[in-house]
């Protein structure tokens, strides 16, 4: 079993266990003045896994709510979120509880910033069951829901108070859904671990379909993370580096409607924003051919989605929406990012991206 602690500024302590049986370490991390529960995830996760979840937790806690919502983005909304609130002040649960999240990313959000804001705040326990949960959705503390102007627009920094990685849950994920987290394995690989990249690469023929990865693979990726989020919490400017091929996939996302998966999307940005980084940081070609090459290993073909106008037209939008600069954050080696006077976001002009995504679909 790999453990990890987490601290951020505020004094707050996550304990974060990866590997077999972690799920089982879950009475012994519960404390005294958590007298009742709610055990919430998506309907899906909740068929799979809520009465195992149950089982564990009955003997610990007074009362246990178990609550689910319909899985799918667009069920992650401020009206989901109310009516769970509605359903547990209804069953009484006050401020000696505890929220258990139980599922991928989208049910962690919904479930976390619930418990960010229920009676002022609760502290909740996140128990990730996708690829995407597991190696990032689960660390750093971002809770919050969609609403009919974007994803996440409104939520909380709120962290967890433990973190548990159980790997073998994986082993039944769609072949789509996980394929959604390897394109964020292969992000943090890329910006942080030359050696996990190395793994990776090793290992790709293994990875390509749902399985179970080794303990160390998933506390590694996770330590990534949770070493970005614990130097900026509120990202301010280093936690820009976990949006490496995010500004071309969130363009990618919107010009396809969603059509592409995120992580497809993501394959797609971590392209483009390498031939970028080529010009810009002098970020290796032989190491971008290897990017290129374990993404398509991994079940990401070199696939443009559409002409770059339309698409590079989303994150001009995006530049607007920030203040006219389109800032990103680059790799200049495999495994370390770029800075500038200190810096990791990097000014980068409409042209810059046009001429990339030009150089990629040649
Ligand atoms: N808070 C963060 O830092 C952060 C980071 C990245 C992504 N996210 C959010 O995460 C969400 C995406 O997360 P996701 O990719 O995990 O998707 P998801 O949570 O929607 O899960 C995808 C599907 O897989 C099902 N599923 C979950 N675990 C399963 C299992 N073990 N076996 C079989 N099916 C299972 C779910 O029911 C769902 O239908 C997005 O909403 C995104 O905004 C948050």
């Amino acid at each position: 079993m790999h453990r990890l602690e987490l601290l951020f500024r505020r004094a707050e302590r996550v304990e974060v266990l990866v590997g077999a049986g972690a799920w089982e370490a879950l009475p012994g991390l519960w404390r005294p003045e958590w007298r009742q529960a709610a055990l919430i995830g998506d309907s899906r996760v909740m068929s799979l896994f809520g009465a195992r979840l149950e089982a564990l937790l009955g003997a610990r806690v007074g009362a246990l709510h178990p609550l689910s919502f319909p899985p799918g983005e667009a069920h992650k909304t401020r009206d989901t979120k109310q009516r769970l609130e509605d359903a547990l002040l209804e069953a009484g649960l006050d401020r000696g509880g505890v929220v258990v999240a139980v599922g991928g990313g989208l049910s962690l959000d919904v479930a976390g910033f619930l418990a960010a804001t229920y009676q002022r705040g609760l502290p909740w326990l996140a128990l990730p069951t996708t690829l995407l949960a597991q190696v990032d959705a689960a660390v750093g503390g971002k809770v919050g829901v969609n609403t009919p102007r974007g994803k996440n627009l409104v939520g909380a920094f709120h962290q967890p108070s433990a973190v548990l990685v159980e790997p073998a849950v994986l082993e039944d994920l769609p072949p789509e859904v996980w394929r959604d987290g390897l394109a964020e394995l292969v992000k943090h690989a890329l910006l942080a671990d030359a050696g996990l990249f190395a793994r990776l690469e090793a290992e790709a023929e293994r990875l390509r379909l749902p399985c179970v990865p080794e303990d160390g693979l998933l506390a590694r990726a996770l330590a990534i993370k949770a070493e970005v989020v614990q130097a900026d919490e509120r990202e301010d400017d280093r936690r820009m580096v976990l949006n490496l091929g995010h500004t071309v996939a969130h363009a990618v996302e919107a010009a396809t409607r969603h059509a592409w998966s995120h992580g497809r999307a993501v394959a797609c940005g971590l392209r483009v924003e390498l031939r970028l980084a080529e010009r810009r940081t002098g970020f290796p070609a032989g190491e971008r051919a290897r990017v290129d090459r374990l993404l398509e290993q991994l079940g990401f073909p070199p696939e443009a989605p559409g002409p770059a106008s339309e698409v590079l037209a989303w994150a001009a939008a995006d530049k607007k929406r920030r203040g006219g600069q389109l800032g990103l954050a680059l790799p200049e080696a495999l495994g370390r990012m770029a800075t500038r006077d200190g810096r990791y976001a990097l000014v980068v002009q409409p042209g810059e991206l046009e001429a990339a995504w030009a150089a990629t679909f040649a």
